[in-house]
């Protein structure tokens, strides 16, 4: 029997991307899937080729930016399913240029989804996961959780801040022996899924296919890790960061193209 197997299951975001396709592996290996995003039409679609494939799936409306209508949406959703086992933090947006040239509510607003949206959702659905056999809280990061995103800075602060709120977590957790809930965070490098359609692969980070990233997220779960990164030497050059003059590092950053990955940006069109 699949580990997914009758396991209900919320994703953010989840009318595009990895969210839609860990919906739909989700779907086929047994989950309840709650498809939500902040768009009707793409959730619904994810939800009825869910549906389609054999699996159980509902779509609900949620922006996550909206932080106080989380707490209803939460209400909602126990009297009209039930609770969750596994919430998977996954939506996200980005916006890439040189950092004063990007409106100001632009850097706000990759906070407020991808940051505080994310702990907002870990808080109202903490007693969900505490209540379940195996609850599970999963939150997308990135690469560039890891290291800095020059003409990104504002989308690696707030992957920053979600590595170091989920490891807390993580932590605590374990501190206050609270063992069936798990807490995985996953930090990918660029994927094909168009939010960062233009940006340049820096050398020994290629671009990671949806399918590959969704296929290790769906093992790290399963497995209960705490981490999950693609590609796994993203790791190595954190610890080559940390162990390199300041200067070394720079130049590393610049030849591999580190520093203007995100230079050629153009995002979803
Ligand atoms: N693609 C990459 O290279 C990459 C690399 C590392 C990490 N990640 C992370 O992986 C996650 C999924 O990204 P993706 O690559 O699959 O891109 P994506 O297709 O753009 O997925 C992001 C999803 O988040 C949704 N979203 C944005 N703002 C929202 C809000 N306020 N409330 C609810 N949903 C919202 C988007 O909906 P709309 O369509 O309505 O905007 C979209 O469905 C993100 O957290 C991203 O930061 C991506």
């Amino acid at each position: 029997m699949s580990y997914y197997q009758g396991k209900r299951i919320l994703i953010t975001g989840a009318g595009s991307g990895i969210g839609a396709l860990l919906a739909e592996q989700l779907g086929r290996q047994g989950a309840e899937v709650i498809v939500t995003g902040r768009r009707r039409a793409p959730i619904e679609s994810v939800a009825r080729r869910v549906l389609a494939a054999g699996g159980q799936a509902h779509a609900r409306l949620l922006d996550v930016s909206v932080l106080e209508e989380i707490d209803p949406f939460r209400r909602q959703l126990h009297a009209d399913i039930g609770t969750i086992d596994i919430l998977i933090n996954n939506a996200g947006v980005v916006f890439g240029g040189p950092f004063d040239e990007v409106p100001l509510a632009d850097h706000l607003n990759t906070l407020q989804v991808n940051t505080l949206g994310l702990m907002a959702m870990a808080h109202a659905f903490m007693g969900d996961l505490r209540a379940a056999s195996q609850g599970h809280l999963v939150n997308i990061a990135s690469a560039s959780a890891y290291i800095g995103l020059p003409f990104g800075s504002t989308y690696a602060a707030s992957k920053w801040a979600v590595l170091g709120f989920s490891e807390s977590l993580r932590l605590e957790l374990k501190e206050r022996r609270i063992n069936n809930v798990a807490v995985t965070t996953v930090c990918p490098g660029y994927i094909s899924t168009g939010m960062f359609e233009g940006a340049r692969t820096p050398l020994l980070s290629p671009m990671l296919t949806p399918e590959r990233v969704v296929r290790s997220i769906l093992r790290g779960i399963r497995q209960r890790r705490p981490l999950v990164v693609e590609p796994p030497m993203v790791r190595g050059i954190d610890l080559l960061k940390g162990a390199l003059p300041g200067p070394v590092w720079d130049t590393l950053a610049k030849r591999s193209g580190i520093a203007s990955s995100m230079k050629y940006w153009q995002g979803k069109q």
